[in-house]
């Protein structure tokens, strides 16, 4: 059929998994194009959950091939220890089943260590990465210094430049940073060796395997990573991730034409969440963002998937909903987690920034942080509602207040919502 991309419009963490999830039963190739295993994308379903930071979210359907795009950065470390897992669950992974770009990019050890010691040394301005590599890695990407996937082909010339790729990095960490000896080349050589052996058979060219499916007329469903306000370019700069997020980089990321796209969704959670630091204008830093939070009890409250830290929780940002909808061109919004707000005797809604007096309805993203700071959220209070609604399945069923905090968002953002999750579960959904 045709293209259909699924991205984040928050601060990711949105629940973009279920939604793919969702779509995926009836996709061919479902493909993640962007970032690394610094995502953390849950899937209940099935009796199983899901916790991938690499394979893509639709990989319980049979009949959906998994492909990681050449916009991705893969570390074969958890790649393989993911891959394992699946297995154990009776997942298949095999390479008919999921195959890796010959063109995405490979993160080595020494691009942790250096992660960690940038993020040291910027101190009180740290972003609060996931420390997984991922920015060193675009930046190498970027500077055309580094391994790609299909390096893999020949195991051990690869390995021989894992060795001279961790040398490098262990002379910018001693000379830069002052620290020695974290990472050994041999060592790293000798381990992504054996990773190369396993991953080879998996090895494809992605933007033929892209474009064939889209000739032949089958869907292929773009998984992306993290959301909106991390994208490199549109996001709340410095603090965002080394990628592009957005719908945009589904078409970089994977390599097909704009033509082909036929469906954008945004996936907005409920309220608002962020993991790291940065501007967040709408956080409540009370009693109420501790109860959206929830204790960590439950695998759904608000701690990282990836790094477990607690998430910062907030009411929904309108005006960010509204960029998400211009930047990614988005023509429906899957809205994730309207259960968690059950209980809440009021809810609040940021429909505009206000400053001096002066009102704007978009999101004043490209003058910097000290430009956002100058700006307050203007709130909306709404009802909210008491009732449990984890066991709804038709809008019409949901409480009055449940449903005018729907439409309210609809109006305001002018984009339908086309499905609305009421808990973790994959049948936990609202369908429209
Ligand atoms: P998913 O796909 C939430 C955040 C990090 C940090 C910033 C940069 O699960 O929505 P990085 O390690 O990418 O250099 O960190 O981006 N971040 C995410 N936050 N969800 C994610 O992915 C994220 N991936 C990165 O917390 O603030
Ligand atoms: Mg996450």
């Amino acid at each position: 059929m045709s293209a259909i991309i699924v991205v984040g419009a928050q601060w990711g963490d949105e629940g973009k998994a279920r939604v793919v999830d969702w779509l995926a039963r009836d996709a061919d190739l479902v493909a993640r194009f962007n970032g690394g295993d610094n995502a953390g994308h849950t899937v209940v379903a099935e009796g199983l959950t899901l916790k991938l930071h690499l394979v893509p979210a639709g990989i319980l359907h049979p009949t959906a091939v998994g492909l990681i795009g050449a916009g991705v950065v893969v570390n074969p470390t958890t790649l393989i220890k993911e891959m394992d897992e699946l297995v154990d669950l009776g997942v298949d992974v095999g390479p008919a089943r999921f195959k890796i770009s010959a063109a995405a990019h490979i993160i080595l050890p020494s691009h942790l260590a250096l992660d960690g010691a940038r993020e040291e040394a910027r101190g009180k301005s740290a972003i609060g990465t996931t420390r997984r590599g991922i920015g060193p890695a675009y930046a190498d990407k970027a500077a055309r210094v580094n391994l790609r996937a299909g390096d893999m082909i020949n195991p051990e010339q690869f390995a021989d430049h894992v060795a001279d790729g961790v040398r490098a990095h262990n002379r910018r960490l001693e000379e830069r940073y002052g620290v020695s000896g974290t990472v050994s080349p041999e060592d790293a050589a000798a381990e992504y060796c054996e990773y190369a052996k396993r991953l080879a058979p998996h090895l494809v060219d992605g933007t033929a395997l892209v474009g064939e499916a889209l000739e032949a007329g089958k869907t292929v469903l773009c998984e992306g990573a993290q959301g909106l306000l991390l994208d490199l370019d549109h996001g709340s700069y410095p603090y965002v991730t080394s990628s592009s997020v957005i719908a945009g980089g589904a078409l970089t990321g994977l390599g097909f034409g704009p033509k082909e796209v036929s469906r954008v969704v945004g996936v907005a959670k409920a309220y608002t969440t962020r993991v790291g630091a940065g501007p967040f204008p709408t956080e409540l830093l009370d009693e109420i963002g501790d109860q959206l939070r929830g204790t960590g009890a439950n695998p759904w409250d608000e701690y990282g998937t990836t790094t477990g830290r607690p998430r910062r929780c907030g009411w929904l940002d309108l005006v960010i909903l509204r960029y998400a909808a211009r930047i990614n061109g988005l023509n429906e919004l899957a809205l994730v987690k309207l259960d968690i707000l059950s209980g809440l005797e009021w809810l609040k809604v940021a429909v505009a920034y206000e400053r001096d007096g002066e009102r704007i309805a978009h999101f004043p993203a490209e003058f910097g942080l000290e430009e956002l700071a100058k700006w307050q959220p203007v709130y909306e209070e709404v009802s909210g509602w008491t009732e449990d609604i984890m066991g709804v399945r038709e809008f019409d069923d949901l409480p009055a207040a449940a449903q005018n905090y729907v439409t309210l968002i609809e109006k305001q953002v002018g984009l339908p919502i086309t499905s609305i999750s009421v808990g973790p579960e994959r049948e936990q959904m609202i369908v429209r």
